[in-house]
């Protein structure tokens, strides 16, 4: 994104990220589930949550819907606002996890590019970043529809949804790939639990 302000300048503080960390008893993270519309991002996130919580640890969950109904109510999904979107959560990501919170990140953000840029800036700024591959049939993902979209999509009332006329690019190095439709619930939340613990992001 074009930087409109000049003469801007970083303030740094004396409260490093590990005296946070210390505070907290665990390091920050942003794990970024991608994945179809009714995938199972958010299940997931929601399920992981409660899991973190019950263990103590501070966790915080950005999700699409939430998100597009606060701070980027001024989006829609054409490609250049699902990329200013995908932008700006993954700032809200980055801090969040800078803080030493575990955040939990669930947007379809469908383009690879876009990923890549919020992976790089997690990078950058010398923070775990976790990419989760939600995959889910498309198949799958039209006959559970929680919310009735494919079948509005498919009818021709929403234009533009993912899977059916707008792309979705697979990721292709995610370090979690959760087959949903053959997983348990319980599983796919073990299975994040233990790659943060050997990570030593969590105890
Ligand atoms: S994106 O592509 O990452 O910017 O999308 P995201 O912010 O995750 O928002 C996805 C949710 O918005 C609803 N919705 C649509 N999704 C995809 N395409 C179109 N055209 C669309 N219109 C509305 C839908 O409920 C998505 O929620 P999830 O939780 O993914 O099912």
């Amino acid at each position: 994104v074009e930087r409109k302000a000049t003469n801007v300048h970083w303030h740094k503080g004396d409260v490093t990220r590990e005296k946070r960390a210390e505070i907290l008893g665990h390091k920050g993270v942003t794990l970024w589930f991608t994945g179809l519309s009714g995938s199972g991002k958010s299940t997931v996130a929601v399920a992981l949550e409660r899991a973190l919580t019950a263990r103590g640890v501070l966790s915080y969950r950005l999700d699409g819907d939430n998100i597009r109904l606060g701070i980027n109510a001024n989006l829609g999904f054409s490609a250049a606002d699902r990329q200013e979107n995908i932008r700006r959560v993954g700032e809200i990501s980055r801090l969040f996890a800078d803080t030493g919170i575990v955040v939990l990140s669930s947007f379809i953000s469908p383009y690879r590019e876009d990923r890549e840029k919020v992976r790089k800036m997690h990078e950058v700024g010398g923070l775990p970043f976790i990419e989760v591959f939600v995959d889910c049939p498309l198949d799958e993902a039209e006959s559970r529809d929680p919310k009735g979209l494919y079948k509005k999509a498919r009818a021709g009332e929403i234009k533009g949804f993912t899977g059916i006329d707008d792309p979705y690019e697979v990721p292709t190095s995610p370090e979690l790939h959760l087959h949903t439709a053959e997983m348990t619930l319980e599983q796919e939340v073990a299975l994040i639990f233990s790659t943060l613990q050997e990570r030593g992001i969590i105890p």
